[in-house]
């Protein structure tokens, strides 16, 4: 190839990729994702707090059932403690800082452990009871009904708890995997509480364990969780997902045992190709694939390892493997609303394995294609770029984040949307928010590093504060993305990029 034919075969590849080069702020980003938990949370707030618009609510939750269950986060854009998804939040902020943290300057480090506390310091007070274990608080069909800022909020606080007879393997599944994560985060920062930490995860594990069935299954608790975050998938993930966290914290071999035991009545191979609040079997793969690459005598772990290689396989483009879908503009999409928990989670599987597979010099196989670290990570840095703005509307799906203030304006959030209690203090009741609910303005508090459910199969998104499968963020959709951001903050040089044309390079 002639000199001349080399630098005009560089200029058209710089073209193709100038769609994705436009320069994204990780750092910023970063900062932003961590930040959007002060504005979710739910009790007493402390005078550092940072989304000054928001006050203190709920700091009698559990009082009429004699017991303080105050603090903890809001899931969403209304104001119930759900316990199912707000451990799973813990669970994933907690593995972002163990997976990612040496990518974090200090000071996001504190603030995510800070925002890791807020969820823990809940969760010690859910399992303070022996046999027992408190899993919602607030009537979620009154919470629905009104449009009501968490501050003024005077709807039912129902509290909901499993028990010996009334058992949910799930949540306290979840619980335990949220206080083991969290326990290796505060390793450095706190010994004494992260000892506390392990302890209560030991004990909701037990529970989880010795007490099994579905929390949604008790008459009950389901109209109070049910069809929000009914337990679909069953409990059974829940249990593996719990003990390899309690492995991966401990170094205990009773979980390991537990895990390789139990595998297969728990239906290890089912759905695999999943992971979010519900259902955490692509996430347990990964996870116990961490100790199988880097201590290949662990045979017995070798299956766990093989699922979540078909799982990215899925998400290789070049693969001859049956594909996630896809919008026209490149997002992962997934049906059933609030799509962005699916990109946010999965990107972070990507970064997280492809980690594992470098610190073990390993690639894979994909029906003839053989797949290394970079292909994943460029495959998420692929869905981290279109939720910040490389996508055919040109539009941050971050609230707070992008040129031009291109982001969601009309998120659904109640405490968003209404004024601050700062401007006004006279309460406004239940069915007193609907103009501002049904107003074309802008919301007007900005929940900065809010990231909303994000656009259709067709990339269109329509800034609708009534369409809540596209305009509301939640708590687990921005806790992968604080380990996704920590890592692309950190390697996004030019190295970065030149690793980008050199894997496009090779594809084509
Ligand atoms: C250790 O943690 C426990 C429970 O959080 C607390 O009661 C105790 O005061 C702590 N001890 C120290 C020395 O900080
Ligand atoms: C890399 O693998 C080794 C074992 O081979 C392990 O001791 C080390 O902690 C791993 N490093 C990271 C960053 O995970
Ligand atoms: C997005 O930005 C590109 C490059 O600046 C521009 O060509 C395109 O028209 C924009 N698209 C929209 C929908 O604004
Ligand atoms: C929005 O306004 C319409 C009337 O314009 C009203 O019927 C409806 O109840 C309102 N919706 C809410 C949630 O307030």
């Amino acid at each position: 190839m002639t000199t001349a034919a080399t630098i005009q075969h560089s200029f058209l590849l710089l073209l193709l990729l100038l769609p994705f080069l436009a320069a994204h702020d990780y750092r910023e980003a970063l900062s932003k994702s961590i930040l959007f938990f002060e504005g979710q949370r739910s009790g007493k707030l402390p005078p550092e707090q940072r989304q000054a618009w928001r006050k203190d609510s709920g700091i009698r939750d559990g009082f009429d059932s004699g017991v303080d269950l105050s603090g903890g986060y809001y899931d969403a854009g209304d104001n119930v403690k759900f316990g199912f998804p707000m451990a799973f939040t813990v669970t994933m902020l907690s593995w972002s800082v163990v997976e990612f943290g040496s990518n974090m300057p200090s000071d996001e480090i504190r603030n995510a452990a800070v925002a890791i506390r807020w969820g823990t310091d809940y969760l010690l007070k859910t399992i303070s009871q022996p046999n027992r274990i408190f899993v919602q608080v607030g009537d979620p069909v009154e919470d629905h009904n009104c449009w009501e800022r968490p501050e003024d909020m005077d709807t039912a606080r129902t509290v909901y708890s499993v028990t010996p007879d009334n058992p949910g393997s799930d949540v306290a599944g979840e619980t335990a995997a949220a206080l083991a994560a969290a326990s290796m985060v505060f390793r450095d920062i706190d010994n004494n509480y992260s000892d506390t930490l392990l302890h209560g995860a030991f004990k909701a594990f037990q529970f989880a364990d010795t007490y099994r069935g579905a929390y949604s299954d008790d008459p009950a608790i389901k109209p109070g969780v049910c069809p929000f975050y009914c337990d679909f998938d069953g409990y059974q993930d829940e249990l593996l997902w719990g003990a390899a966290w309690l492995r991966r914290a401990s170094g205990k071999d009773d979980y390991l045992n537990y895990i390789t035991t139990n595998g297969k009545i728990l239906g290890a191979e089912d759905t695999v190709n999943e992971f979010g609040w519900d259902n955490k079997h692509a996430g347990i793969n990964v996870l116990i694939s961490k100790e199988f690459l880097e201590q290949g005598k662990l045979y017995s772990l070798q299956s766990y390892k093989a699922s979540a290689d078909s799982f990215m396989c899925t998400l290789i483009p070049e693969s001859s493997s049956p594909h996630v879908g896809y919008t026209p503009g490149g997002l992962i999409y997934k049906p059933g609303g609030s799509n962005m928990q699916h990109v946010t989670s999965i990107a972070f599987l990507l970064l997280t394995y492809a980690d594992y597979l470098s610190n073990s010099s390993q690639t894979f196989n994909c029906g003839g294609v053989t797949v290394g670290p970079e292909s994943l990570r460029l495959q998420a840095k692929r869905q981290v770029d279109y939720l910040l703005g490389s996508n055919p509307k040109n539009m941050s799906y971050m609230v707070g984040y992008g040129d031009h203030g291109n982001y969601p304006q009309r998120i659904h959030h109640r405490g968003s949307s209404l004024p601050s209690v700062s401007d006004h203090p006279e309460h406004i009741r239940c069915k007193e928010g609907s103009p501002y609910f049904n107003s074309s303005e802008p919301n007007r508090n900005v929940l900065v590093g809010a990231v909303v459910g994000g656009p259709g199969k067709d990339d269109v998104y329509e800034d609708d504060r009534a369409d809540f499968r596209k305009s509301e963020p939640t708590t687990y959709i921005n806790a992968p993305l604080v380990g996704v951001l920590a890592y692309f903050a950190a390697n996004s040089g030019a190295g970065a990029d030149a690793t980008l044309a050199k894997h496009t390079n090779y594809i084509k």
